[in-house]
């Protein structure tokens, strides 16, 4: 991929959480990308990272108050309003929950929370929020969170591992070479020269819910993070996006067209309707192989010792696609795996006829369902393979799209 760092006007915004430590080798990072580097750090943020440390590594000064010193001269007092113009993009890392509040509610108090307003609309803005797990967990940060994506803005999920309280939990700030790969993600926001611009992608993602009764169903740990991931990341990059999901807890993506549905059998049908005009399928989604032969009515009683389900198997949408998609069209897959994966996954490709599948392995740590980063290897359907290292699903979903692009352009040789 194409340095996209290259000459941007990055801000980074820094409020006071102990991840905030690591921010100066974010910063070392983003200028090895020879990006042009501002930096608003909170007042809590000193208390963690020192103003000095990153005025050496930026090679700029670090910003803080909006207000500054009464002998100022020149456009100082306005910096605020030419940050936002400057800036290209803005990553803020770590958020603290003080600093989302603060953000939702339009409040300007300091250098970060006053440029954010001023900000250029579409200039992509990532938001890292790091903090002790159960602060994060808490009704009022998951609201301003919510305000904030619904804004626009890439919201990117803490990791989980050990916190500063000793505890485990989710709360983890993201490495910064994943933080850095999000923002290259982001900042393909200029869609035009992407080979999506314009294309018609569908994309399954979540669970499926196969009903045994009236109150009950089986399903599946998807959390739909990768397929929305994926669809966002898409929309970003100029396609016109039709996201098919299970029932999951997420926003839709900015410019998504969003289709829900319950069971494997409805997800199909709606699947199915964009199998002609579709360029691009990506089946996300962790469809559940089998549903119970037939619903029970109402609800089943517990007076039976023992009762005996008999399931049937679900259509496999994907593979149906695979196996009659046109010449141009592409079907792109996912496989989770435990065991013998590489191998597994190979085999899914062959025999549902895809372009590319993303093989993940499932630990529930870093990589598979619910959890917010991902450790993919990429598989074509000419043998080669790509290992990535562990990135946001943001992130992930940025590498399976330019594996995507690399095919187009290839077809486009075979067939221009
Ligand atoms: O379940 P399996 O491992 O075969 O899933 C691999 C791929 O096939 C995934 O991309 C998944 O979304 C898709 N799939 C599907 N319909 C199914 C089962 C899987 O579209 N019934």
């Amino acid at each position: 991929m194409d340095n996209i760092l290259r000459g941007k006007n990055i801000i980074v915004g820094i409020s006071g959480g102990i991840a905030a430590y690591k921010t100066p080798q974010l910063v070392r990072l983003l200028k090895k990308c020879s990006a042009n580097v501002r930096i608003a750090l909170t007042d809590g943020g000193t208390h963690f990272v020192s103003e000095l440390a990153l005025a050496t590594v930026s090679e700029e000064r670090v910003y803080r108050s909006i207000f500054p010193p009464a002998d100022t001269t020149g456009t100082d007092y306005t910096r605020h309003i030419s940050l936002g113009e400057w800036a290209d993009a803005l990553v803020i890392a770590p958020a603290t929950a003080n600093t989302l509040a603060k953000l939702s509610a339009g409040l300007c108090d300091d250098m970060l929370s006053a440029l954010f307003i001023t900000l250029r609309p579409g200039k992509p803005v990532l938001i890292f929020p790091a903090m002790d797990g159960q602060m994060f967990l808490s009704p009022s940060v998951q609201r301003n969170i919510a305000t904030l994506a619904a804004q626009g803005c890439i919201v990117i999920s803490p990791e989980s591992g050990e916190l500063a309280s000793g505890q485990c939990g989710t709360g983890r700030m993201p490495e910064p070479e994943s933080i850095l790969s999000s923002l290259e993600e982001a900042l393909h926001c200029t869609a035009q020269d992407s080979a999506f611009y314009g294309k018609s992608v569908v994309v399954t993602a979540g669970p499926t819910r196969e009903k045994i009764d009236g109150v009950r169903f089986i399903s599946n740990y998807s959390s739909g993070k990768m397929g929305f991931a994926i669809a966002r990341a898409a929309a970003q990059r100029g396609a016109l996006v039709t996201l098919i999901t299970g029932p999951v807890h997420l926003a839709t993506p900015p410019g998504v067209t969003r289709l829900d549905v319950e069971s494997a059998v409805e997800m199909h049908g709606v699947a199915q309707s964009f199998f002609k005009s579709c360029a691009i399928f990506i089946g996300a989604a962790a469809v559940s192989d089998y549903r119970p032969v037939a619903a029970i009515e109402g609800k089943m009683k517990k007076e039976m010792p023992e009762i005996e389900l008999t399931l049937v198997k679900n259509p496999d949408i994907l593979a149906e696609f695979g196996i009659q998609k046109a010449p141009g069209q592409l079907a792109v897959g996912f496989a989770l795996e435990t065991q013998t994966g590489l191998d597994n996954a190979r085999k899914k490709l062959k025999a549902k006829n895809l372009d590319l599948i993303a093989f993940n392995f499932f630990d529930r740590k870093s990589s598979g369902f619910e959890v917010d980063t991902n450790i993919i290897t990429l598989i074509e359907s000419d043998g080669g393979t790509t290992e990535l290292p562990q990135l946001t699903k943001y992130a992930a979903a940025g590498r399976v799209l330019d594996a995507i692009e690399k095919l187009f352009v290839q077809q486009a040789g075979i067939n221009p």
